[in-house]
Formats: structure tokens, C-alpha cells, sequence
């Protein structure tokens, strides 16, 4: 076996150093590095003078009081997490020789997941207890940076990115639906055309939103435009928006979860819907996933159904509304037009 080039740069460089470096990178701050390390900013310093003199380039600049990562060292913390991640899944693998899933499981998805994963993670961690979760909620583009940067073990979109290189496996239904507050003249109406409920007024995510990117793709399909009166960062505020009687909006089923039930919000009989989608499991191809992300991801597959499904009188109200008006679209068709598209 060829012995591996061991260039005077690595022999110089210390793991603790490069740890130093990844932590400030990671959180753009010498403070909080520090902190989550447990180090004083004096070592922190200290520790990152050293390794810049060894690279021999500087690794951050000071503007004002931000701190900038430079091209350079942007090449070493990709580097860096390459190496972490190689370590990470060896530490893994002989985690799981021994019968035992240890590690740490990075998840990051879309905003409307949250309605459904952080439940699922409960018998997760309770089946794996030594599995530590870090779970970042946040939406579509800020997901999709993440991914490109390789910053966690999984993610979970509503539509897998199209133009990039990913693996996307379905793994649960995602119904898109029209909800009114219970006493909105069309709560009661049945197959309400697409074009009736254009008249109306919408509450909508922001852009960047994958649910709003599927609710302006059909309308656009009926030559139709989501006529927007307010624009609401959270899926929560947009339900208390249309209860109060703001306007309609377009969300998640999963998202209905208490609302429907309590009779708070109705969900309308439209033409077009459901927008019949599915939450995917989304990695790069060609990425090695963990011992922990592959449990996971299997865990996901086998139990994601019964633990999001909803309650049994709303999944039949749902299926009622289905076998009304519905234009099917499968989750395979959304993910193969999503292709066509850019990225986003
Ligand atoms: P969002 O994504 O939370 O960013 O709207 C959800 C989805 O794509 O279904």
C-alpha cells in the first residue's frame, strides 16, 4: 500500500488547532468559539496565529467588528470538515462494530418540517440514546446553503433542489391545501374552482418558501396569479391570520394539526387540491452518510407515516376533499419539473 503524502504543513498542523479554526469559521465569532470549546480568547488567538503563520496566509480579516473569513481560509474549512466528517463516521462505524449507535446526527430542513420531526426525533433518541441530535429549522434557501456548504448529515425539503447533484428519496406525503376561517362564505361550498378562489385575498409565506413556490406553480399552470394581500415569515402567524378572517392561505396539511380539530381554520374544497407533494430525505451524491444519518434515514422510511399521520377524522376529511376536484400530482412528477427548474 502507497504510504500517504505527509506534506511539512500537516506535520506542523495540530487537530486542536484545526478544531479551533472550524469552531470560529462556523460561527463567524473568536467569543463563541471560545465558549463552545471551553478555551479563554487568549488561546483561541493564540492558537489560530499559529496555524495562519504555519499556512503561512492570513485565515480571517477584521473589518469594524466583524470577523471575515478569507479565501484561503475558506479552502481549509472545507478541508477541515472533510477531515471531521472522515473521523466522525470512523468513531461511528466502530461505535456500531461494538453493537452500539453512538454519534452525532446533524439534521437541517425547511420550515413546514418542523411539524413532523421534531416528534419523530423523541422514539429516535429514545430507541438510540446515544445518538446526539442537532436539528436546524430554517427555509428553503437557507437549507439549500446549507447543503451546498456540507454543513449537516441530512436534510428534508418539500421539493428536492433541482441543478444540483442530490440524492432525494421520498419518504411522506406532503398535501398542500386552501384554508378559510369556518365562517368564510366558501367554507361551505363544494369543488370551488381555482379561478373563484383568485378573487380572494391571500396570506402567504415569504419568498424563499417552498410552500409558496408550489401554490404560484399550480396557480400558474390555471394561468392564474396568487393574489397576495400580506406576506407572513411563519406558518403560524399566516393560521391566525386567515382564523381572524384576513384572507385565505395555502399551507401544509401537516401544519393543521390542532386548528382543523379545534375548528379554528376549515380547509376549502378547491379545484387543483391538494397540491399533492411528498417531504424528501435529501444528501449529495456521492456523500458517505454516517452510521447514525443511514439509521436515521431507515428509521424515517419505515416510521415517518405513523408518526406524523394525522388524526383519523382529519386524514377523512382529507380524503374527502381528495376524491373531489383533485388534479393528481405525484410526488415523482414534482421532483422530475423540478429538474427542469433552477435551483432555488
Ligand atoms: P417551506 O418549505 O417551509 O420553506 O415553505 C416547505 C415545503 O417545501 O413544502
Amino acid at each position: 500500500m502507497n504510504k500517504p503524502a505527509i506534506t511539512s504543513l500537516i506535520r506542523q498542523m495540530s487537530l486542536r488547532q484545526l478544531q479551533v479554526f472550524e469552531a470560529i469559521a462556523r460561527h463567524a465569532s473568536f467569543t463563541r468559539a471560545a465558549e463552545e470549546l471551553h478555551l479563554t480568547q487568549p488561546t483561541v488567538s493564540a492558537q489560530i496565529r499559529n496555524l495562519a503563520d504555519t499556512v503561512g496566509q492570513p485565515l480571517f480579516e477584521q473589518i469594524g467588528k466583524k470577523i471575515h473569513i478569507t479565501a484561503t481560509g475558506r479552502a481549509l474549512y472545507k478541508a477541515c470538515r472533510e477531515v471531521f466528517d472522515a473521523l466522525a463516521r470512523f468513531e461511528m462505524e466502530t461505535a456500531d462494530m461494538k453493537g452500539l449507535k453512538h454519534g452525532q446526527l446533524r439534521l437541517a430542513v425547511v420550515t413546514t418540517a418542523k411539524y413532523f420531526v421534531p416528534r419523530a426525533l423523541g422514539p429516535f433518541c429514545q430507541r438510540y440514546p446515544g445518538v446526539d441530535v442537532t436539528l436546524k429549522v430554517t427555509n428553503r434557501e437557507r437549507v439549500l446553503e446549507r447543503l451546498l456548504e456540507n454543513e449537516d448529515d441530512l436534510y428534508i425539503f418539500g421539493q428536492p433542489p433541482a441543478g444540483i447533484d442530490v440524492e432525494a428519496i421520498p419518504f411522506l406525503r406532503n398535501p398542500l391545501v386552501v384554508i378559510a376561517s369556518p365562517d368564510h362564505p366558501l367554507a361551505k361550498k363544494r369543488r370551488i374552482p381555482i379561478a373563484r378562489i383568485a378573487q380572494e385575498k391571500f396570506l402567504v409565506r415569504e419568498l424563499g418558501s417552498g410552500t409558496r413556490l408550489a401554490a404560484e406553480r399550480l396557480f400558474a399552470e390555471f394561468g392564474l396569479k396568487v393574489p397576495v394581500k400580506m406576506e407572513l415569515g411563519s406558518n403560524e402567524a399566516i393560521k391566525q391570520g386567515v382564523a381572524g378572517g384576513l384572507g385565505l392561505s395555502i399551507l401544509s396539511h401537516h401544519t393543521l394539526f390542532m386548528e382543523e380539530q379545534g375548528g379554528l381554520l376549515r380547509v376549502l374544497n378547491v379545484e387543483g387540491f391538494p397540491i399533492e407533494r411528498h417531504w424528501y430525505m435529501v444528501y449529495p451524491k456521492g456523500k458517505q452518510l454516517s452510521v447514525v444519518a443511514r439509521t436515521f434515514l431507515d428509521y424515517m422510511m419505515a416510521e415517518g407515516k405513523r408518526i406524523a399521520e394525522t388524526p383519523a377524522n382529519v386524514k377523512s376529511r382529507l380524503r374527502r376533499s381528495q376524491t373531489r376536484g383533485k388534479t393528481e400530482r405525484t410526488g415523482r412528477s414534482s421532483a422530475v419539473s423540478g429538474k427542469r427548474r433552477a435551483a432555488r
